[in-house]
């Protein structure tokens, strides 16, 4: 199988470590669990080591990106590729693979900078089911499909969708929006070969950090709605009401997480259609509460 099957994890710089932790824990139900000091913690949504890397640190942003492929095979023959197509790319050490609790590890960038580490041979913990931060309904959606999808900052979708194929994750354009009166707003999304996830990166805004949101999904609409209850009674700020998507069919809403970029919590998404298609609109909601994030 070539190329990235899913997103495996993902490295987020916090500034504040404390609100992150009941933000993670207390508020989206994700398991926190202690990293080796005060400055590391890991978020669990399954039966993995963990989903989330927390590291306390002056950058309140993603600062990588973890893309599974399937095993050795896999991940030689990309690194092959990307020596083909001229892609800087670091194998890393047996050391900094252990660190990342997976079997293997290289680093590179996207063409915007953005971090990304390619890996196979994640540790996966039957011993240790997943014990949710608070009360849940269902259970996160992750297996074949990864944690979810994210939605990195930057304009230039030609080049995006050209560098993501390398690592074998096709997309196109799925929105031409008039998301502001009079301009047309083209968004690109990318999925993987296995088409379990109707897209796995989201492209297309500019924005002043590399995250524009993280999006976990339930399995229980009842978890959405009381998620956004909660955020409604606790004062977490809401950006997007909820609304469902019309690419991935994602029933969901935006809040603000401690990092001043977007979680996207939500339920009833679909694969990815065999036949690219685009959209103008969402079938309903989404309203815009709050400015986005990246015009403060
Ligand atoms: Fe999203």
């Amino acid at each position: 199988m070539y190329g990235v099957t899913e997103l495996g994890y993902l490295a987020l710089g916090a500034k504040d470590m404390a609100h992150w932790r009941v933000f993670a824990g207390d508020f989206l139900g994700l398991e926190v669990v202690d990293g080796s000091n005060s400055a590391e913690a890991f978020l669990r949504m399954d039966f993995w080591h963990h989903r989330f890397i927390l590291e306390e640190g002056p950058v309140d942003d993603v600062t990588a990106i973890g893309l599974r492929v399937s095993d050795d095979d896999a991940f030689e023959k990309l690194a092959s590729r990307l020596g083909e197509e001229g892609i800087v790319h670091r194998i890393c050490s047996n050391d900094e693979a252990e660190r990342r609790r997976v079997l293997r590890l290289m680093k590179l960038q996207d063409p915007d900078g953005h971090p990304l580490e390619i890996f196979h041979g994640p540790l996966v913990e039957f011993n240790k089911p997943f014990h949710p931060g608070r009360r849940m309904y269902g259970q996160f959606v992750t297996g074949d499909a990864g944690l979810g999808h994210i939605q990195m900052a930057g304009v230039d979708i030609a080049r995006f969708l050209k560098f993501y194929r390398v690592l074998g994750m096709p997309g196109d354009i799925e929105y031409k929006a008039e998301l502001a009166p009079g301009k047309i707003s083209e968004l690109a999304f990318v999925h993987t070969s296995g088409r379990e996830r109707q897209h796995v990166i989201a492209y297309g805004f500019n924005g002043t950090k590399r995250m524009n949101h993280i999006m976990i999904e339930s399995n229980s609409i009842d978890d959405v709605i009381y998620t956004y209850e909660m955020a409604k009674q606790t004062g977490i700020e809401i950006v997007l009401d909820l609304g469902r998507h019309s690419n991935d069919f994602q029933y969901s809403f935006y809040c603000m997480s401690p990092s001043g970029y977007m979680m996207e919590y939500g339920w009833g998404s679909r694969p990815a259609p065999v036949q690219s298609e685009y959209y103008a609109a969402d079938f309903y909601g989404h309203a815009l509460l709050t400015p986005p994030p990246w015009t403060r």
